[in-house]
């Protein structure tokens, strides 16, 4: 069993971070504090929705759900529907959330969780670095408050999936990225963040068989087939509801890489990082000092990470230099197929 860890978690639910938060919800070791909602790849609302319904569906309906920004420091909100679905979640059809969000802002909540519990909470941010930018102007200390930080952002001499340099995260708000990495600079290594960029999660390759092994881990009776010759935007017909609806999010996930020629395949970066923040992988890290573009048009939010000291900058961040996709594969089929048969088998 792994050390006991309590997440604060913020994200832009968003197909991957929902795998993420469901996996989440499989680990006894792992305390939710509470759980964020950025705009980035929907709206905040939508966001917030699609979490509250997720931790219903995952048996979590006690943590609670905040919003803080609607939009990016700087420059317009961007979503993104081609990727995730109008509504973040590729076709599947939640239930309309029993719960309310949070009637406090989300920043707030945040900075007060941390002050009560100094040294005990670990960040881990799978959208824009919006309310963390937010989080640490209202409260410097924030870095030193927190047990570890883990992001999921950034590319590092690898090509960017939103421009050809940048990646999502860091390309939806990249003021908000450059703050954060500013706000770490020179601090002891073990509190740098912990960066979880393409090179790293583009290798969290999900394929059909693992959606087959899901159902079969869960329970159902009836393989759970999503393939690239069947009509696409066909719906699971699972018994099981977690199964059914992951199920309906990831054949929309497979369909958008393979318009981007990318293969029946979905790259799912927010499970990696979540089980990064949860314990449960084994990863190597290299210390490095982060920029972040925000000036440069054609870069807007291209991250470059001096491995060499060449700036002569404190370092700021630790990027995920080595991971074991098959392990990770193996570790979130075991657990989340293990819930999804506690809760709804
Ligand atoms: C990141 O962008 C978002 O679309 C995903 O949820 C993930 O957090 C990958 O670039
Ligand atoms: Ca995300």
């Amino acid at each position: 069993m792994p050390q006991p860890v309590s997440l604060l978690l913020d994200c832009d639910t968003g197909i991957d971070d929902a795998l993420a938060l469901a996996y989440l919800c499989s680990q006894p070791h792992v305390e939710l504090v509470a759980v964020s909602s950025t705009p980035g790849n929907v709206d905040a609302e939508q966001v917030a929705r699609n979490n509250l319904a997720l931790l219903e569906l995952c048996g979590r309906p006690d943590v609670p759900v905040a919003i803080g920004a609607r939009a990016p420091l700087e420059i317009p909100l961007v979503t993104t529907p081609e990727t995730h679905g109008p509504q973040g979640i590729g076709y599947a059809e939640l239930p309309e959330p029993q719960g309310r969000v949070y009637a406090g802002d989300a920043v707030e909540l945040w900075i007060e969780a941390a002050r009560a519990r100094p040294g005990e909470l670990t960040a881990l941010l799978t959208a824009p670095l919006t309310n963390f930018a937010l989080a640490l102007r209202a409260e410097p200390r924030l870095p030193e408050l927190l047990r570890g930080v883990v992001i999921m952002g950034g590319s590092y001499y690898y090509q960017g999936n939103t421009t050809p340099t940048a990646e999502w995260n860091t390309h939806v708000d990249p003021h908000a990225a450059a703050e954060v990495f500013a706000a770490f600079s020179g601090l002891p290594e073990e509190k740098l963040p912990v960066v979880c960029a393409l090179e790293s999660t583009e290798r969290i390759e999900m394929r059909p068989e693992h959606v087959e092994d899901l159902a079969r881990e869960a329970g159902c009776a009836v393989p759970e087939l999503v393939l690239p010759g069947q009509p696409e935007g066909l719906r699971s017909t699972a018994s099981n509801p977690l199964v059914r609806h992951l199920s309906d999010m990831l054949r929309f996930y497979f369909e958008f890489h393979r318009a981007y020629d990318q293969g029946y395949i979905a790259h799912v970066h927010d499970y990696f990082a979540a089980a990064v923040a949860a314990g449960t992988v084994r990863y190597g890290t290299r210390t490095a000092t982060v920029h972040v573009e925000t000036a440069a048009p054609r870069l807007l939010g291209t991250t470059v990470a001096d491995y060499r000291g060449l700036w002569g900058e404190a370092p700021n961040a630790r990027i995920v230099s080595e991971n074991h996709p098959g392990e990770a594969f193996d570790e979130l089929i075991r657990s989340l197929g293990a819930l999804a048969r506690r809760i709804h088998g």
